[in-house]
């Protein structure tokens, strides 16, 4: 991954860097390797596609925090917040051109810069429906599903899929995306929960900021549904701790964890449908782990 990055300005170089050092699940990597195996993907490709993987998802991580003015990102300042969010916005851009270079590099179809294209674009598609969205309080579940399908999903059901479409196995890469949207979709809804259940020291990132700016996620939404005169007043008062307390007595983050599990589930039995193979139950072992995770 560093070795894709060579920007001229030695700071945001440095800010790069400091956010790729600070480490992250390298969830999307993980999962597109375990999938390659199923493949004959040799490793440097297989390599190759996990590092561009991971500075995709790096640069939209880079971009959200503008986007979400968030201050800290894995313990560490974010670019905004270290330097300001021109820098922010460029270093994004700067990653978003090591990925194509990186793959570039390799001998990959064009098929496979098409699908790419396609994920990011409806990785947009996601965001801006969370846009449309903002403060909305008609909203419901569909409308959040939809967003975060593209939003986070896109880019787990690529990293499931990325190395069965490099080689040319259709059918695996039709599984294996479902099964990446699946585990995206439980994964985003298990991150919206934390925001209600845990802290920005253990998360290393701000929680109840989406709130603030007007994204209404699961447990919003659930708790709307359960008590719709009172969480409105609450929202339209910006009274967020009261919000949050009133969150941790009700039944919405209990809601919110059913939904992941129930996105969990399907991922569960679309891997089984996978073929024999050691990282079959490495794949199922590791979205089950998911949704006890803290971080
Ligand atoms: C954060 O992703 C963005 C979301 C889709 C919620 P991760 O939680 O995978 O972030 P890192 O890479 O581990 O820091
Ligand atoms: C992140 O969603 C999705 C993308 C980065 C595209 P969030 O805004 O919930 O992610 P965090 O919580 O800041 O990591
Ligand atoms: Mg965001
Ligand atoms: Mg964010
Ligand atoms: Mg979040």
């Amino acid at each position: 991954m560093k070795k894709q990055v060579r920007v001229k300005n030695k700071d945001i170089q440095a800010a790069i860097f400091d956010l790729i050092d600070g480490g992250g699940k390298r969830l999307r990597p993980a999962y597109l390797l375990l999938f390659a195996g199923f493949t004959e993907l040799d490793d440097n490709d297989a390599f190759a596609l996990a590092a561009s993987i991971e500075l995709l998802h790096t640069a939209t991580l880079i971009h959200d925090d503008v986007v979400d003015k968030a201050d800290t990102r894995r313990g560490v300042a974010t670019l905004s917040n270290k330097y300001n969010p021109e820098i922010a916005v460029y270093a994004g851009d700067y990653l978003f051109v090591a990925v194509f270079k990186l793959l570039s590099e390799h001998t990959f179809e064009v098929s496979n810069l098409t699908k790419h294209l396609g994920s990011i674009e409806r990785l947009l598609g996601g965001e801006l429906g969370q846009l449309d969205n903002h403060f909305d309080l008609e909203q419901n579940l569909d409308d959040y599903i939809a967003n975060i399908s593209g939003k986070t999903g896109e880019l787990f059901a690529l990293s499931a899929c990325a190395a069965p479409v490099v080689t040319k196995n259709n059918k695996l890469a039709n599984l294996a995306n479902k099964i990446g949207m699946n585990i995206g979709i439980a994964f985003q809804i298990m991150d919206d929960y934390l925001d209600y259940a845990s802290d920005a020291n253990t998360l290393g990132k701000p929680v109840l900021e989406d709130v603030r700016q007007g994204i209404y996620s699961a447990p919003i939404l659930y708790a709307l549904k359960e008590n719709r005169s009172e969480v409105e007043h609450l929202l339209k008062n910006e009274s967020y701790d009261e919000l949050f307390d009133w969150i941790q007595n009700s039944n919405a983050l209990i809601e919110t964890k059913k939904l992941a599990q129930f996105y969990t589930n399907n991922a569960l039995t679309l891997i089984d449908k996978l073929p024999h193979h050691e990282n079959k139950t490495v794949i199922a072992e590791i979205t089950a782990k998911l949704l006890e995770r803290a971080l």
